[in-house]
């Protein structure tokens, strides 16, 4: 059996910067609020006419990791697009990918697992390349949410933590046993899924319903989140799931060099960081610089700490995310 490596990241974010103090003059809300309660100071948003969309972003992104991993679009054998903001109901963006990007007539496939759905695509391609079916898999992580977000007072709660941009990693197969993507481990629990989610449009809100009833609250097009309710789920299962992968590593904390959650609060990441007595350089961070990007977050945060230099090789590398859905998984990478 072969085992799976990440032999190339990139990311890309749209210029248009938007700080706490900009949203402050669209809706009641302040830099101080924001700050305290999320970690966030800015994150990016598309703007209207800057030629971004989450499938151009995700191409983006997509062509540094390809560079990197030195390898062309005819080495690539499949299409993984994770987003919750395709630029179409559907079809998805993968086949976006594969068109904008001018590549044969390779698989695509659409994860739809917001905010892990990153790691839910990683654990794909690693299943493909383990059986040997495919060598070299991209793996793109989009989101536009500036799009789609309730940018008034009514909307704050959830319109202030989210940003766009696109993270892509290429997996490819390698021949070592003891390093690459050792290990994945995913999870749902659909009975929270309305406890962060958007409704409408959907078969179960289609769009006669909603144009007839146009309600003032709760409007089935913009996103629900039930803040806290996600928050002290989100802290136990981050827990769980990381717990989980050390232990089928035979691995403990303390054996972890960088740990890479999904930016979702960074009160959440701290957490999580307590829990596990990691000290700050063992945690990335960048929330505050580009809000949550759902399922581009972990793909930006893990090409930001090897830009960095802070991920090398021989390091224990643990990805994890929890969210919508609920879904939430991890990946246990020796570098
Ligand atoms: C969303 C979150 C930051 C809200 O923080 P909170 O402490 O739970 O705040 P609450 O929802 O209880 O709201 C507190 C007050 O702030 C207000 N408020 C909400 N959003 C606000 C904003 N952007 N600016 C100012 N005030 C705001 C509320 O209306 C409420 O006012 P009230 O007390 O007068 O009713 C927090 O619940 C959270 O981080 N949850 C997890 C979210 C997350 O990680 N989502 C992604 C998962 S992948």
């Amino acid at each position: 059996m072969y085992t799976s490596k990440i032999s190339g990241l990139g990311y890309y974010v749209p210029e248009n910067i938007v700080t706490n103090d900009d949203l402050s003059k669209m809706m009641d809300t302040n830099d101080e609020w924001i700050q305290e309660r999320t970690g966030i100071k800015e994150r990016r948003h598309i703007k209207k006419g800057d030629g971004n969309s989450t499938s151009v972003m995700g191409v983006k992104a997509a062509k540094i990791a390809l560079e990197r991993a030195k390898l062309t679009k005819n080495d690539i054998d499949l299409i993984i697009f994770a987003t919750l903001s395709p630029d179409m109901y559907f079809p998805g963006g993968g086949v976006r990918v594969q068109d904008m990007m001018d590549m044969s007539t390779i698989p695509a496939l659409d994860v739809r697992n917001q905010c892990s759905g990153f790691v839910y695509s990683l654990s794909v391609a690693d299943q493909f390349i383990k059986t040997g079916m495919y060598k070299n898999i991209l793996v793109i992580g989009s989101e536009n949410h500036s799009g789609g977000l309730d940018m008034t007072t009514r909307g704050r709660a959830v319109s202030v933590i989210f940003g766009d941009g696109a993270g892509a990693a290429v997996i490819s197969r390698s021949e070592s046993k003891d390093r690459g993507i050792l290990s994945t481990h995913l999870h749902s629990e659909g009975a929270h899924a309305k406890e962060l989610s958007l409704e409408g449009p959907s078969t179960e809100h289609w769009v006669p319903e909603l144009i007839e009833e146009n309600p003032k609250e709760n409007i089935p097009y913009f996103p629900y989140m039930n803040g806290q309710f996600v928050f002290k789920n989100a802290v136990v299962r981050f827990s769980e799931v990381i717990n989980e992968g050390l232990q089928a590593n035979n691995l403990s904390a303390t054996d972890i060099d960088m740990l890479i959650p999904h930016q979702a609060n960074l009160r959440i990441s701290q957490f999580v960081q307590k829990q596990f007595k990691l000290q700050d350089d063992k945690v990335y961070n960048n929330i505050q610089k580009y809000g949550n990007t759902t399922a581009a977050s972990i793909p930006i945060a893990l090409t930001e700490a090897w830009e960095e230099g802070k991920i090398k090789e021989g390091d224990l590398v643990v990805l994890a995310a929890f969210g919508s859905g609920f879904t939430w998984g991890s990946a246990i990478i020796r570098w």
